[in-house]
């Protein structure tokens, strides 16, 4: 059985996929968790440096992504919360022992220079895993494989529209728009735990 921390997940996603392949899992968030599970409520410093057999991490990517990068030259006030997000994610990608996965968008070349130059070790998709969607995620690892797709639908998404194929993009305004968005595909929760959740000493 694995110890496993799932940081900066207030959904439960990972966290149940994991406990549901027999793990001992823990999601933390400074928000509550949406689904009733094992979850501390708080800052993921306070437990990052207890004893883990891997962590998974989904830090906060409003300044770190690529999608976002136009907004830096107009609010001045952005480059400040960019060093402070990839002093955040730098946390997860330093972290010596435990074996670490990090999952963020395609990030800006100015938070890439922040976090050391470290590039992903691959770029997955929701259609990699069974979601007629695309959204691409990547993920940095240490002592884990690249993730293996588990069920290629990337034929449904020929006749789709765009609107559907690009459904979290698409979302209209409103109070959960941005959790929406961030939630993990259930499709990748479960790959993670069926391919990472044996590699245990
Ligand atoms: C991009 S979202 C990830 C959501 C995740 N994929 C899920 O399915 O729940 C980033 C999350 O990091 C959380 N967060 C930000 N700073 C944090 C901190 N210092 N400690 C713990 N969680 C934090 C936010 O509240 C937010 O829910």
């Amino acid at each position: 059985m694995m110890r496993v921390l799932v940081a900066c997940e207030y959904s439960g996603t990972v966290r149940d996929a994991f406990i549901s392949a027999g793990h001992d899992a823990i999601s933390c968030d400074i928000l509550p968790t949406d689904n009733p599970g094992p979850h501390y409520q708080g800052d993921v410093r306070d437990m990052l440096f207890e004893r883990w057999d891997l962590i998974i991490a989904h830090p906060p990517c409003t300044y770190l992504c690529n999608s976002g990068v136009c907004h830096l030259h107009k609010d001045p006030t952005r480059w400040a919360k960019l060093e402070d997000a990839a002093s955040f994610f730098k946390l997860f990608l330093d972290i010596d022992g435990p074996r670490v996965a990090i999952e963020n968008p395609i990030m800006h070349k100015y938070a890439r220079e922040l976090i050391g130059g470290s590039k992903q070790n691959q770029v997955v998709q929701p259609w990699m895993f069974g979601h007629a969607e695309t959204k691409a995620t990547c993920l940095w690892l240490k002592g884990l494989p690249n993730l293996q797709p588990t069920n290629n639908v990337k034929e449904e998404l020929k006749g789709m529209h765009k609107r559907d194929i690009q459904r979290l993009h698409y979302l209209p305004p409103g109070p959960e728009r941005a959790k929406i968005r961030s939630k993990t595909y259930q499709g990748l929760a479960d790959a993670m735990a069926s391919q990472w959740g044996c590699l245990y000493d």
